[in-house]
């Protein structure tokens, strides 16, 4: 996707330099082959099962890239209203999206009944019971699945890991049988499947391989009570490797599992991947500011910072950097900050890099949670986005202007 060409990089044919020419930076830039092949790699591994992937709306919900999925023929997990309407703004099937989430409000229920979702993912049993009454209300059936929270240690960072039994998530495993058996009896419910998602960011499989396991143990246990739920949701993707030394998850010995776990049980199955989809394709565009030597260590600032991407500071998270262009061959060790006034506004730590102000770098697997995370802290406009395939390249979200800034604002 990304490659040198007389020491100038480009994303496909086009050069980061011509980019910020354009369309300036702060800029996340996203290259559609790599979206497709991610989806591509799912369909193949899972070939035999025929999984309904729906793409976790909140790692990016651009509508241009929504649009593309779909047309991709994925489906969407969404955990709000505002996800919900923007699948439908941008033309995806209401028939083909699951509704997740802990705190579902009357209002987004009732939007989500009449829209005609696919399925509500059920994390309570206070939420099947608004459920029920809701739907009672405007006379209809609500498609549910329970959120079984499978208690499986999914060994991620500790506020993207939601399996576990101190987590707010679903609900409890040795409930579930009972909860099944409410839902059931419960007139304007229709069972329809299960589901569970013990957390983000795995790159080892093992812990998603035990959730399905005991998946579909409960499974038997539900059919032999006479409940047949269709289908089983497996919650979010694969993990990706956003530095060499972390481990490739194994799709393939994922889904073969998957596959002989299921074995010849009439299940469907789904999946909610966000990030494995997207992040590998954005990358965030910025230009360097300054250099600093303060007392201690060098400083590169740039013009973006933790409001545009948010993952470095809130998860200590790493993402590679990379200069786009070069003006000099002078390395210097350096922490990436950004022009806030926060301590933690910092997007790489100890990096080494040759450049100077003026220079471009590109943060590298931003695709998602990268722009969808992002927000107008220090009255920063939030930054343009634009998607890249060979030599076309399309403004998919305009730059903000300070007008929008306050454009909710009552003066
Ligand atoms: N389904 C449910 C119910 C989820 O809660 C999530 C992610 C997904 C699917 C998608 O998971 P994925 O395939 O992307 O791993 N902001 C954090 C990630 C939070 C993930 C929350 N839930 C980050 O930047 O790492």
């Amino acid at each position: 996707m990304l490659q040198l060409v007389h020491d100038e990089l480009y994303i496909d044919q086009v050069s980061f330099k011509s980019l910020a020419e354009e369309y300036g930076t702060p800029l996340y830039v996203y290259h559609q082959p790599t979206m497709q092949n991610a989806v591509l790699a799912y369909k193949n591994a899972f070939a035999a099962l025929n999984p309904l992937l729906c793409f976790a709306v909140k790692a990016n919900g651009n509508l241009s890239i929504l649009r593309y999925f779909a047309s991709l023929g994925c489906g969407f997990d969404i955990v709000s209203g505002g996800e919900l309407a923007r699948v439908l703004q941008a033309g995806g099937q209401a028939n083909q999206v699951i509704f997740s989430g802990v705190g579902k409000s009357e209002k987004e229920i009732r939007f989500a009944l009449e829209s005609g979702i696919r399925c509500f993912n059920v994390e309570s049993i206070a939420e099947l019971h608004r459920l029920n009454d809701i739907a009672g209300s405007l006379k209809c059936k609500a498609p549910v699945s329970l959120r079984i929270n499978p208690d499986v240690d999914a060994k991620t960072h500790p506020y993207i890991s939601t399996g576990l039994k101190s987590n707010k998530f679903g609900i409890a495993y040795d409930d579930a049988l009972e909860a099944y058996r409410l839902a059931n009896s419960l007139p304007d419910l229709d069972i329809q499947g299960m589901d569970c998602h013990i957390g983000s960011q795995l790159t080892d499989v093992a812990p998603l391989i035990e959730a399905c396991e005991r998946m579909v143990r409960l499974y038997d246990q539900l059919v032999a009570e006479n409940i047949n739920p269709h289908h089983l949701d497996l919650g979010g993707g694969v993990g990706i490797c956003y530095q060499e030394s972390d481990h490739q998850p194994d799709l393939s010995l994922y889904a073969y599992a998957v596959k002989e776990i299921i074995g010849n049980r009439p299940l469907s199955l789904i999946l909610e991947p966000g990030r494995s989809l997207i992040a590998k394709a954005g990358v965030l565009l910025t230009q360097v500011e300054y250099i600093k030597q303060g007392e201690e260590k060098n400083f590169i600032i740039i013009d973006a910072a933790m409001n545009d991407l948010m993952r470095p500071t809130l998860y200590q998270a790493y993402h590679h950097i990379q200069a786009a262009t070069h003006q000099t061959n002078h390395e210097i060790v350096a922490d990436v900050v950004g022009p806030i006034c926060e301590t933690g506004d910092w997007l790489g730590k100890a990096r080494t890099l040759a450049v100077q102000s003026g220079d471009l770098l590109v943060i590298h697997d931003v695709g998602a949670y990268g722009a969808s995370m992002a927000s107008n802290y220090n009255a920063r406009c939030r930054a343009a986005e634009v998607m890249v395939s060979g030599s076309l390249k399309t403004l998919i979200r305009r730059r903000e202007t300070m007008e929008d800034l306050w454009r909710c604002e009552v003066e």
